[in-house]
């Protein structure tokens, strides 16, 4: 038998994050977008990663319908980015700061982000709540900066440093 919901999610709150935001756009061009942890390599051939969507997400649909999404890994530095993208107003509200570009799908692309993988949907499982996105990655945009990554532990924005 499966644990209680709260045991899980308190299990859950020990696992460091790599903040990312998810970007999108819909076929005319409005842009969405959420903060997300869920993501995750799958494999190099061809080149696929994951992400898990909750589908009361406003995004969610978006990604579904066109098929594109971006994974913007989240530097220290752009930690308001990340606030935003995870609650207020969605949609275009979402981006009136950040410098954005696109690649290859046309979803939003953060100049700043360490490194933004450009997706094109290969395939969709749902889960319970999620949606788990699969994304074969059509182009990326690695950062000139070296800035640390933004995590997220146990409810909290964090940084990285390394053990001497
Ligand atoms: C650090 C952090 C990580 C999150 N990770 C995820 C995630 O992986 N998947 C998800 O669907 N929501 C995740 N969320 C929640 C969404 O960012 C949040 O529900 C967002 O408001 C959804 O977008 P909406 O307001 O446009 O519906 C996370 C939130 C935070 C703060």
């Amino acid at each position: 038998m499966a644990v209680e919901v709260d045991l899980f999610k308190a299990g859950m709150r020990r696992l460091a994050g790599h903040v990312c935001i998810i970007t999108t756009a819909a076929a005319d061009g409005t842009r969405n977008g959420l903060t997300a942890t869920a993501v995750s390599s799958v494999t190099v051939s061809p080149p696929t990663l994951l992400c898990c969507i909750n589908r009361s997400a406003s995004a969610f649909e978006t990604v579904k319908e066109t098929h594109r999404f971006v994974v913007n890994v989240m530097p220290e530095s752009e930690r308001e980015i990340a606030s935003r993208f995870a609650s207020g107003d969605s949609g275009e509200a979402r981006f009136t700061t950040g410098s954005w570009m696109t690649l290859a799908t046309g979803a939003p692309v953060l100049t700043t982000a360490l490194v933004a993988f450009d997706c094109r949907v290969s395939d969709i499982a749902e889960v319970g709540s999620h949606g788990v996105f699969f994304g074969e990655v059509q182009a990326l945009h690695i950062s000139d900066g070296v800035d640390r990554p933004l995590l997220y532990l146990q409810g909290a924005y964090g940084g990285f440093s390394e053990l001497s």
